[in-house]
């Protein structure tokens, strides 16, 4: 049991890879806050947990808003009574090029994808400071370390949550450390349901030749949360198939059914 007796917060956790790491967590021994805006689906996941014997809360939070982030830390720490492992993992976007995307748009996706993350840590650190440790893992995108088309504000963010995580690692280490995954295409909630010619552009654009699953994104969210990555902060993992490692053939840049996956 790699989370025995440990206090687990993720976001975004009503479906995909929040739900998968919650779900992942509570396994390996956490009891586990979901928070999301979502209920029903969030129950779900609550549900599912304790199904499998473990102990789990849904606590509805937009992580976009301050005064629901600090009720969510709040709650986490009155039901459970400490927080060792934050996953800030939730996201919503507005796509669109600079010109395209609107003021209330920007200013959206960047509450939501990466001031959450500021907001989340700002409340946890000083319960995880009091503890002597604590774990901080984000949910990047490789949409933070390449451009594509149509998605000024979601960069940006995804961007930003590189240079905040090293700013985390750097001010709160060594009780606190603080790491990203950057997962590339992932069939999720995000997504429409994809066709067979999304899956078959997915597999030729990737090495390992396939879409990740939520599960295989939630191992790397336990590596980081566990004491297997004790020596790792300030850092980041793509968990991509290895389609960053592979120079992208001509076409694929403009095929709009591709660009899902990038
Ligand atoms: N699926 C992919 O291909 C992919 C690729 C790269 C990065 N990501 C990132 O992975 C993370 C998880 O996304 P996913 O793919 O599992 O999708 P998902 O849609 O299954 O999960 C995202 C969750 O965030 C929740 N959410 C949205 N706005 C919220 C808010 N204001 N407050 C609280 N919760 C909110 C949604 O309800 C949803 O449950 C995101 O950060 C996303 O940017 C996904």
């Amino acid at each position: 049991m790699l989370l025995d007796n440990q206090v687990a917060l993720v976001t975004g956790a009503a479906s995909g890879i929040g739900r998968a790491s919650a779900q992942l967590f509570a396994r390996e021994g956490a009891k586990v806050v979901v928070a999301d805006i979502r209920e029903t689906k969030s129950l779900a996941t609550v549900e599912s947990i304790r199904a499998s014997g473990n102990e789990a809360v849904f606590v509805r939070t937009d992580v976009g808003k301050m005064e629901e982030v600090k009720r969510l830390v709040d709650e986490t720490v009155s039901n459970f009574g400490r927080l060792d492992v934050l996953y800030s993992n939730a996201a919503a976007y507005a796509m669109g090029s600079t010109t395209a995307v609107s003021e209330i748009d920007w200013d959206r996706t960047l509450d939501v994808c990466l001031k959450a993350t500021w907001m989340l840590a700002h409340h946890a650190v000083p319960v995880m400071l009091d503890q002597g440790k604590g774990v901080i893992i984000v949910t990047g995108s490789n949409h933070a370390i390449r451009g594509y088309p149509d998605y000024a504000a979601y960069q940006a963010a995804k961007g930003g949550l590189l240079a905040l995580t090293r700013s985390l690692a750097a001010d709160y280490a060594p009780a606190i450390r603080a790491n990203a995954i950057l997962p590339g295409g992932v069939i999720t909630d995000l997504w429409d349901e994809p066709t067979d010619e999304d899956l078959e552009i997915a597999s030729r654009t990737t090495p390992l030749k396939r879409i990740g699953t939520p599960e295989e994104i939630a191992q790397v969210a336990l590596f980081f949360a566990s004491e297997m990555s004790s020596y790792v902060t300030g850092t980041h993992l793509l968990v991509d198939g290895g389609f960053n490692s592979m120079h992208l053939l001509e076409g694929h840049l403009h095929d709009p059914n591709a660009r899902k996956y990038l």
